[in-house]
């Protein structure tokens, strides 16, 4: 499974967005290249945006390791 679709013109899905920041994409412009998402209709943008924004906290922010 590959997650839930964001951009249906383009089949991006919210795991393609984590995939590219996790290979080093940071930027909007940079998810755009990458993968296409939102260069369509355009309607994604707003949730393919804040996935971006969750992608890139996460990579900011990592959970910290717990251990037992
Ligand atoms: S749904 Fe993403 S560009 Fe149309």
């Amino acid at each position: 499974m590959r997650g839930m679709y964001i951009c249906l013109c383009n089949a991006v899905t919210d795991g393609d967005i984590r995939r590219a920041v996790a290979d080093g994409v940071r930027t909007f412009d940079e998810l755009q290249a990458r993968t296409g998402c939102s260069d369509c209709c355009g309607c994604c943008e707003p949730e393919a945006r804040a996935t971006l924004d969750a992608a890139l906290a996460q990579v900011a922010f990592p959970l910290p390791l717990v251990t037992a």
